[in-house]
């Protein structure tokens, strides 16, 4: 019998697009023997590591499946009836399955290329209709990254929108302690001061009590209030007193609210708030252990500019047919750098997608037939609570309802347990219990049985007034009431995205961004109730799965990192920088030298360094690049003599973003150190290392990790993320902080080491945490190492192949790059006018995603191929691009004009081909199929190039009228 060397259980060979005989013709192509020796040439000696990975062997699917199923069983699924912004969920199971379990949806790109981005440019437009509906205010972003944080932004906004020089901000006490404990870390961090006060009685009221228990407000005038309804308490607060008297002060007031109340409650923006913000997770979103989630944040009219992340507008494209683009503040980090409104990039758009469409699904009598059930439910218990003699402490509630047990809480949080219910046991004399589309009658009877209650005949005197009701109608728009059978919903998810090229379809060469196989086995067990069902705060005994996954998952990262510890807190790659830069702060502080407070930067960076190094507090210095691309040694060494005792670190990115491995990167760590800096190395290009070299045994103190690039989390149309920091062993002290309030069982630690927390979870999003957790036990040390190694030979074979097309900007030793190259354009444009985007939106016609357009180097192309891409994919990216480039030859010969080439004309409708009249300089055949392959198989964008000023110009961020979709007729 004969044996084929082919292992079907090797999940390696499943991972790595190249076949054997594929990885040889491309060794061939760059005249290397086998993968070591190409390794051996590109990655500098002084950096290669050559012991194995400490980590255990690669296991199959099954196997590693079976590990997961007998994880999640050691978490203890309850009725979760904590609250304090998590509330169990029903997902849809049209929604489930065709969306946040749908590749179509979870491997798509962050929508930058928004002709091919459609579908889930419409589904966030919808999200942010939702809010703005729900909210009262005229305008929405896209998704935050959690609650927590999208307090902090509203803080920020504040004060930016202000311009004051001098203030404070009031804080209620009501707010959650996780967005308390983020928030007034974030404000510490750039000396803005805040004060948590209580509003119970009015501002006056709490200003006054404060100032009369021997608070001192900071100098300066009130910038703004924060506002929590319903606040952690569960009370409702007619909060008309509390704005007024914030007006009167000339501040500006965000509330941070929640979206199913608001099916019920009067808005915000009736109520005079400013702003709006607070989680989306119970549109749909199971809890996850505490995310992902889409937080949100809306603004009235004039703070739009104002917004931090992604919004969605509407434009128009070529045909003045209407398209959806991201609007104004796209990508600003980089352009403004440390200037920029914040520093998320990476936000939350998958779950944004899940809760708008949840919206969709049930409209908005569903949506308030739900809010008032769960509000039902609690009015029952508090009515039964009531009539048992017991004290309801709240007399207006939605969902929560706070109980009086002096001295029993503990006792009765612990029997609640037993009966299988999480409660809030928020001191020794009180519990709270949070309703939610889940409760039941039967739960309200068992949960009443605690208290030696049962339900009453009628709940006087609890409830909501009048006064705190809605009388305005939200989610009017069409697309609320067209798709509410299973039928319709369906058919909507998949023509949305139908209209988007995602992984599922082609590759995506996007430098930077590493976007790799999700294999279906590392996706499949988030979804298990025993991984999605548990609130962020249950007792530790209930999460024994969630430590074991997560502790394995941090020591294994670094093990991969050369770091002493992990922490997964950070819920993106910015908050890990944040996080990070904390930690370099606060270590500087413990050791009395607080008067390092500025960061070196190479002008190369990512704009999310330099943005959370301001966040940090720490001011910039930008150091210069040489022509090789590597950070010019004599300019660090001017910067740091000149800087001195003023340097906190430096923050690099290794392999650099020009896609090199830098010959010279443990000088800059040496020098940076021997100055008394800390080193930052910035791992959101960790495929380029992962078992060749460590950043933390090359000179690195800290770095954060992006999961959703090296270690196969999808990118789910631009997120969610998650940016684990790593930190050398003197860092350690310096982890963030436990967001989890006092009370609950998971945590109270705010800052341990003084470093305040990142994410309003303790573990961020450890919902998606098995997806890299099965990515690591699926690969095993040598598939992870050959993972790195066909990523820098598809990098390589591409850059090879285009070379005599498009110069290739950078190389390192031996002419090789990394695991991405950067295609210069720039003097092809000079001679004959076709840019950078031309060739992008050319792409779109061949089927292709386009690369990293314009960074880190405007005018050039950035193409991270990875591993998973087979040779017949890479070959077909190449071709398209040679064939572009002989179009772009043409050009130059005067064939055509740019601007009626199918360059500039790209990319090409159906529609725009099939008109009767065509007078283009070139076939219709030529611009639907310049190469011949696509006859059998065709991506049809569904718009034309968009109009990106125009969209700016005319902002307008919510859902078109449905008569705007009409075509304009007879001009095709
Ligand atoms: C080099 C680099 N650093 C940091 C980031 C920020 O990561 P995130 O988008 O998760 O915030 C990115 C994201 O693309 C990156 O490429």
């Amino acid at each position: 019998m004969t044996h084929s060397p082919f292992d079907p259980d090797l999940f390696a060979d499943r991972h790595i697009g190249p076949r054997g005989h594929e990885t040889s013709a491309m060794l061939a192509e760059l005249g290397y023997a086998d993968l070591d020796a190409l390794v051996d040439a590109a990655v500098p000696a002084s950096i290669r590591e050559r012991e194995p990975l400490d980590l255990p062997a690669a296991r199959s699917e099954a196997e590693v499946l079976d590990d997961l199923r007998q994880i999640a069983a050691k978490n203890q699924v309850k009725r979760q009836m904590i609250g304090l912004g998590y509330y169990p969920t029903l997902t849809p199971p049209v929604i489930r399955r065709n969306v946040l379990e749908s590749p179509a949806w979870y491997t798509a790109y962050t929508p930058y290329q928004p002709e091919i981005s459609q579908g889930r440019l419409e589904a966030l437009l919808n999200f942010q209709q939702v809010v703005e509906d729900l909210t009262g205010l005229a305008i929405a972003g896209a998704s935050l990254l959690d609650e927590a944080t999208a307090v902090a932004e509203a803080v920020a906004l504040m004060w930016r929108a202000s311009r004051a020089k001098q203030g404070y901000v009031v804080l209620d006490a009501e707010l959650f302690g996780q967005s308390l404990a983020v928030t007034q870390g974030r404000a510490e961090a750039v000396g803005l001061p805040v004060v948590v006060l209580s509003l119970e009685d009015g501002l006056d009221a709490g200003i006054a009590a404060f100032e009369a228990d021997g608070g001192t407000l900071p100098p300066g005038r009130l910038v703004g209030v924060v506002v929590q309804q319903a606040g952690a308490s569960g009370r409702v607060l007619d909060t008309r007193g509390v704005v007024a008297e914030a007006k009167e002060r000339g501040a500006l007031v965000t509330m941070a609210t929640d979206l199913l109340a608001l099916t019920m409650l009067v808005s915000p923006g009736e109520l005079g708030a400013d702003i709006a913000v607070g989680s989306a997770q119970r549109f749909g979103v199971p809890l996850f252990y505490g995310g992902p989630h889409a937080a949100f944040m809306a603004v009235r009219k004039g703070l739009e500019r104002q917004l931090p992340g992604r919004l969605v507008g509407v434009s128009v494209d070529a045909d003045g047919a209407v398209a959806y683009r991201l609007a104004l503040a796209t990508r600003e980090q980089h352009i403004r750098r440390e200037r920029a409104t914040s520093n998320i990039c990476t936000a939350q758009a998958l779950l944004a997608i899940v809760a708008s469409m949840y919206a969709v699904y049930h409209g908005p009598d569903g949506l308030r037939a739900i809010g008032e059930r769960v509000h039902g439910r609690a009015v029952a218990l508090a009515g039964g609570l009531r009539a048992a003699g017991t004290e309801v402490e709240h007399g207006a509630f939605f969902d929560t309802v706070r109980v009086a047990v002096p001295g029993r809480a503990a006792a009765v949080g612990a029997a609640a347990v037993e009966a299988g219910y999480n409660l809030y046991v928020a001191d020794s004399d009180h519990v709270q219990i949070a309703c939610d589309e889940t409760t039941t009658e039967a739960d309200v009877v068992a949960l009443l049985g605690l208290f030696g209650a049962a339900p009453a005949d009628a709940a006087e005197g609890v409830g909501l007034d009048d006064a705190l009701l809605r009388g305005t109608e939200y989610l009017q728009h069409p697309v609320f009431h067209q798709h509410r059978s299973e039928t319709a919903m369906l058919r909507y998810l998949r023509s949305l995205s139908d209209k988007d090229l995602a992984l599922d379809r082609t590759m995506i060469p996007l430098g930077s961004c590493t976007m790799k196989l999700n294999a279906t086995a590392e996706m499949e067990p988030i979804s298990w109730p025993g991984f999605a069902d548990l609130h962020p705060y249950v007792p530790a005994d209930q999460a024994q799965g969630y430590a074991e996954l997560i502790g394995t998952l941090e020591r294994q990262l670094a093990e991969i990192t050369g770091y002493a510890a992990v922490s997964v807190q950070p819920n993106a790659g910015s908050q890990g920088e944040l996080a990070g830069l904390l930690a370099i702060r606060a270590f500087h502080a413990s050791r009395g030298e607080e008067v390092r407070d500025l960061v070196l930067i190479p002008a190369s960076a990512h704009g999310t360094n330099a943005a959370s190094a301001a966040l940090a507090g720490l001011r910039v210095v930008v150091v210069a690049t040489a022509d090789d691309g590597e950070i010019e040694l004599d300019d660090l060494h001017a910067k740091l003599a000149q800087h001195g005792d003023h340097v906190a670190g430096i923050m690099i990115t290794y392999p650099s973003t020009h896609g090199v491995y830098e010959e010279h990167v443990r000088e800059v760590c040496a020098a940076v150190h021997d100055a008394g800096g800390q080193v930052y190395i910035d791992g959101a290009n960790l495929n380029a290392l992962v078992g060749l070299a460590r950043p933390g045994r090359f000179g690195g103190d800290v770095s954060h990790l992006n999961l959703h690039k090296t270690f196969c989390i999808p990118h789910g149309g631009g997120g969610p993320g998650v940016g684990p920091v790593a930190v050398a062993e003197h860092l350690v002290p310096f982890l963030p902080g436990d967001p989890a309030p006092s009370g609950t069982a998971a945590g109270g630690d705010a800052a341990a080491g003084g470093v305040p927390p990142v994410s309003a979870a303790p573990h961020g999003s450890a919902g998606i945490l098995p997806i890299s957790y099965a990515y690591l036990a699926l690969m095993g040390p040598d598939g992870l190492t050959a993972a790195t190694e066909n990523a820098v030979l598809t990098a390589n074979y591409v850059a090879s192949r285009l070379r005599g097309h498009y110069p290739v900007l950078y190389a390192g030793a031996n002419g090789l790059v990394a695991h991405e190259c950067i295609l210069d354009l720039r003097r092809l444009t000079a001679e004959t006018g076709v840019t950078v985007d031309d060739v992008a939106k050319r792409l779109v016609d061949f089927g292709f995603h386009a690369p990293t357009m314009a960074f880190p180097v405007p005018g050039t192309l950035m193409v991270e191929p990875t591993e998973s891409e087979d040779l017949a994919e890479l070959d077909r990216f190449v071709e398209a691009m040679i064939a572009i480039r002989g179009e772009i030859d043409a050009v130059a010969a005067g064939r055509w004009s740019v601007e009626d080439s199918p360059l500039r004309n790209a990319p090409h409708t159906a529609s725009s081909l099939l008109g009767a009249a065509w007078e283009r300089p070139y076939s219709r055949e030529d611009g639907a199929y310049p190469v011949a392959s696509l006859r059998r198989g065709k991506y049809w964008p569904p718009v034309r190039r968009i109009d990106q000023a125009h969209g700016d110009r005319n902002l307008q961020c919510s859902c078109p009228p449905i008569d705007a979709y009409a075509e304009p007729l007879g001009e095709n």
